[in-house]
């Protein structure tokens, strides 16, 4: 049964009983994705970032840290790194950086689907509908926006006083454009409690994502909440499994937050309910500088290759890593076409796509 009261979620997110929690999550992400472990390999190509997210580290005010924009072939040059290293999903993920145009991103995507046999994902923040609109008949296949919370006001608060209904519009505005969606919030945030934690869980629930990440509050201390208190990771690892409960076929990351403390919280999470990894493959000498929160990116070997590093530490636990693209199981006849390499000139798809809606 994947259907759970209000007043279960509850007890088990205060602890009434972790074993039975985390066995049923593991058991329904059996039950869907069985032992295959999704690898996305993300590209964190910029840094730079024009909002003021208050957990945020790569905040427009934080000057502290060093400021990086890959160019486009050195980005083209690592996407390649990751197909051939049997990545099935690439990731180019940045800050909100308005730097690279609406055409230059599509260019990038069409160039990378048609060089390689992978699906993309954009995680590029709070771009233009339009802009969305254009990347996906580029051949973009999924987008990651998260919500961060589902409180509006507390929203409002750590996001520099933006609007949470324009989030939450652009995130149902990108799915129907086809798209596979992924979000997620921060679990245990300042001014969180076990209520904002429960509506997080109901809403993401009935958001019916495709991807749902979620990792605990991190304090960075070049941020106006650097001397908060970090969020649990218990409380984290719950969420996660409840949220697996409650979506068995959304793919669920075991997300590098969860790991900062210690990397065995990450190999936990995928014996818990989560089937994909998304090891970073940003080049060395910017890996550091997205520090979005402390230790992200530190644990990766410099030696060793962190899609090697992901796939050794897979088997380690029993599992197998994947070189699939990891659709959803959510809905087969939209991501077969969505997640397809033979795509032409953008503006090509576009009157493809106006036949179809005509039709
Ligand atoms: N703690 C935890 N997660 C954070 N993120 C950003 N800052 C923090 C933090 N201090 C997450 C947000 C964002 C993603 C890139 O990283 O969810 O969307
Ligand atoms: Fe920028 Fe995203 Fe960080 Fe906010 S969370 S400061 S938008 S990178």
């Amino acid at each position: 049964m994947n259907t759970l009261t209000e007043q279960e979620i509850l007890a088990y997110l205060v602890g009434a009983d972790d074993k039975e929690l985390f066995g049923r999550a593991e058991a329904t992400k059996q039950e869907v994705f069985g032992n295959e472990v999704y690898l996305r390999a993300i590209i964190e190509f910029s840094n730079i970032c024009d909002k003021k997210c208050h957990y945020c580290g790569l905040r427009a005010p934080n000057s502290t840290i060093s400021r990086y924009r890959m160019d486009v072939q050195a980005i083209r040059d690592t996407a390649a790194a990751a197909a051939d290293a049997g990545a099935g999903t690439i990731v180019l993920q940045s800050g909100d950086d308005f730097g690279y145009s609406t055409q230059v991103i599509g260019e990038l995507v069409r160039d990378i689907k048609e060089r390689h046999d992978v699906a993309v994902t954009l995680s590029l923040g709070d771009r233009g509908l339009d802009e969305y609109e254009f990347w996906r008949d580029c051949g973009a296949d999924r987008c990651l926006l998260k919500l961060e919370t589902t409180n509006p006001r507390l929203y409002k608060r750590i996001r520099g006083g933006e609007d949470f209904s324009a989030r939450l519009h652009r995130v149902q505005g990108i799915r129907d454009m086809g798209y596979e969606i992924g979000s997620g919030v921060i679990v245990d945030q300042p001014d969180s409690d076990m209520i904002t934690t429960l509506r997080d869980i109901l809403f993401l629930t009935q958001l019916d994502l495709d991807m749902i990440a979620i990792g605990p509050f991190i304090p960075h201390p070049h941020t106006p909440l650097g001397n908060a208190r970090p969020g649990s990771i218990t409380l984290s690892h719950r969420v996660t499994a409840l949220l697996r409960i409650l979506n068995p076929h959304a793919n669920i990351p075991s997300t590098s937050a969860l790991g900062t403390e210690s990397p065995k919280e990450r190999q936990r999470a995928l014996t818990r309910g989560c089937n994909v990894l998304m090891p970073s493959m940003t080049p060395e000498e910017h890996r550091r500088d997205y520090n979005i929160y402390p230790g992200k990116n530190e644990a990766i070997s410099a030696s060793k290759h962190s899609l090697d590093s992901a796939k050794d530490m897979i088997r380690s636990l029993g599992l197998t890593p994947s070189s699939s693209k990891g659709p959803s199981k959510k809905s087969p006849h939209v991501h077969e076409s969505s997640t397809q390499n033979t795509v032409g000139p953008c503006a090509h798809r576009e009157t493809e796509r106006e036949l179809v809606a005509a039709d």
